[in-house]
């Protein structure tokens, strides 16, 4: 099931038009907060569709019945354009364990990239939900290679993928991939470059949020 946050105008479309914008995201902080704030915004929809306990709470003044998160789930990301969605996530389900993967394109000389990956840490996942936050979705290479590894860590009783923005053959690759998971995305654009940068895009996620990278 795939949701799409910006069919329907919220803040979602200002924070996305903010991060495509040239100008604008030149601005290192605001191009990281509004990552955030598209997972807080996730995380809010994921939280809907958890499972939940009941629980007794006292108040100053009486004692009551409330519901509540039952199984905290797993909140992942692929290192390091991946941190700030994965820090809006976990500002609202705070109470989540986190994993970690480390994936990078590998550029040759003609600026064509090959995806390596090379380290992993990640809790149990046996039941209870896992969510892969990953900013851009471009051809789904490396959101495979992650989530693959990830699920050597348990069966989770749902799988969610939250994507700022997604080229159409990303989402298309990944429903068939894994035609149980939850995609949220905040946008999906038609196309990706013969170099695998979804356009009309917003660029390199990584580079805008920290800086650009010695390419090796
Ligand atoms: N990663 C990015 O940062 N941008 C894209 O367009 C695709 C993958």
């Amino acid at each position: 099931m795939v949701t799409v946050l910006s069919d329907t105008f919220s803040l979602v479309n200002t924070w996305i038009n903010e991060l495509r914008n040239v100008d604008i995201q030149q601005d290192r902080l605001r191009f990281r907060r509004n990552m955030e704030r598209i997972g807080e915004i996730a995380a809010f929809e994921i939280s809907k569709g958890l499972e939940t306990a009941q629980r007794e709470i006292t108040t100053p003044l009486d004692r009551i019945t409330v519901m509540e998160v039952a199984v905290q789930p797993v909140i992942t990301t692929i290192l390091r354009a991946g941190v700030p969605l994965f820090q809006g996530l976990l500002n609202y389900l705070d109470q989540a364990d986190c994993g970690f993967v480390a994936a990078y394109r590998q550029h040759d000389a003609n600026d064509y990239f090959s995806i390596k990956q090379d380290y992993l840490t990640c809790p149990n996942i046996d039941g209870r939900p896992l969510i892969v936050a990953d900013p851009m979705l471009a051809t789904g290479a490396s959101l495979i290679e992650a989530i693959k590894d990830l699920l050597n860590h348990g069966k989770p009783t749902q799988l969610h993928i939250v994507v700022a923005i997604a080229s159409q053959q990303g989402v298309d690759v990944i429903s068939k991939e894994y035609p149980d998971a939850k995609i949220w995305v905040g946008v999906i654009d038609p196309d990706l470059t013969e170099k695998g940068y979804i356009t009309p895009g917003l660029g390199d996620a990584g580079d805008l949020s920290y800086g650009e990278k010695l390419q090796r």
